[in-house]
């Protein structure tokens, strides 16, 4: 090698200075690997000048290796530089683009549930009934005792309730809000009670642990077992259209007497089977007049005052009223779901 001193050391420095300008030109990990193997691969300059060290004379040897190091450091620094700055994720976008379109919000929609509950509502709230509210933890005497349940009625059993701490429970129905609303007023009274209830059945189609009621209770001098019918009859109507049919099955409600479970001709078919239905019919309440031993336990006279009470399964009626057969839909909170029902 013939190369003296000063020649390697001028080499190394125009080298450092091509390595640094082109390496500004680098903007992606391509171009970066391709610039690593111009000035730091086997064939770089860099790396063939190290090789030819052990050429030099022995007294230029351990300066011209100096600057050499020095040199490969250099570019190397460049290198993890640039890396690094790679790596870092593109700086934020230009703040606003004053000349994009606006951005419609979305619109909200009432869920089926609420739905469906406002249509009964309001039919109720023509016939002059007003809303009371209860609470869902509820204790064993307003849910089961005073409503006429005895002791071991088996919808008490744990299968059914969901007990909580303290002596309360989650509310198996509506029929609880019968108790507060006449302890805490006096009769006439004529009331529905919208809320959530709780039972713990496993998911299916058809049942589900959260499910809503509204209740009905209408207490005075004279109710009679007609009136219901009339009244759910034109519930009916009002809620599935003209030409709806109602039937009432006796059945046994602890807090009525007589008590019925009331059925509609399906809306889907008009009462000709089908897969909602089954048979014609749709069973979607449980009715009845106030057992006279419900009145003794919130102080009403029962020699004086006569009522009727009913429940409402509203996820049922929703159910039927737009043929959704599984009731998990309602709780899944698939918009594309939700937003069928406007
Ligand atoms: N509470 C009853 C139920 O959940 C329904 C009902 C209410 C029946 C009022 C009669 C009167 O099944």
């Amino acid at each position: 090698m013939s190369s003296t001193l000063t020649e390697i050391t001028d080499e190394l420095t125009s080298l450092v200075a091509a390595a640094e300008e082109d390496i500004g030109a680098v903007a992606d990990a391509k171009a970066l690997e391709a610039w690593r193997i111009k000035y730091l691969g086997k064939k770089a300059r860099l790396t063939v000048l190290s090789r030819e060290m052990g050429s030099l004379d022995a007294d230029e040897r351990p300066a011209a290796g100096k600057a050499l190091n020095e040199a490969k450091a250099q570019v190397e620094a460049l290198f993890d530089a640039k890396k690094a700055d790679l790596a870092k994720p593109a700086a934020a976008a230009p703040a606003i683009d004053t000349t994009l379109p606006g951005r419609r919000p979305s619109a909200g929609d009432i869920h089926p549930i609420t739905k469906v509950y406002y249509e009964v509502r309001d039919f109720f709230l023509r016939l002059g009934f007003g809303i009371w509210y209860g609470p869902e933890a509820e204790d064993d005497f307003h849910n089961f005792g005073a409503l006429n349940f005895p002791e071991d009625h088996p919808s008490r059993d744990e299968q059914d309730t969901f007990y909580l701490n303290d002596g309360l429970l989650l509310r198996t129905h509506t029929s609880p809000v019968q108790i507060r609303a006449m302890q805490a007023e006096k009769p006439p009274l004529r009331i529905i009670v919208p809320g959530r209830c709780f039972r713990s059945d496993a998911p299916d189609a058809t049942h589900y642990p959260v499910f809503h009621q509204v209740e009905g209770l209408y207490v005075d001098r004279a109710v009679s077992l007609a009136e219901l019918k009339g009244t759910l009859e034109a519930m009916g109507v009002y809620l599935f259209g003209a030409g709806t049919e109602m039937r009432f099955r006796p059945h046994f409600f602890p807090f009525t007497e007589p008590s019925a479970e009331v059925d509609f001709t399906c809306p889907r078919c008009g009462g000709a089977v089908c897969s909602v239905c089954h048979d014609g019919w749709v069973e979607v309440l449980g009715a009845g007049m106030v057992d006279p031993a419900v009145f003794e336990n919130v102080g009403y006279d029962p020699e004086e005052w006569v009522g009727y009470a009913f429940g409402v399964g509203i996820e049922r009626l929703a159910m039927i009223k737009y043929g959704i057969t599984d009731i998990r839909y309602f709780y899944e909170n698939d918009l594309r779901f939700i937003k069928q029902f406007k």
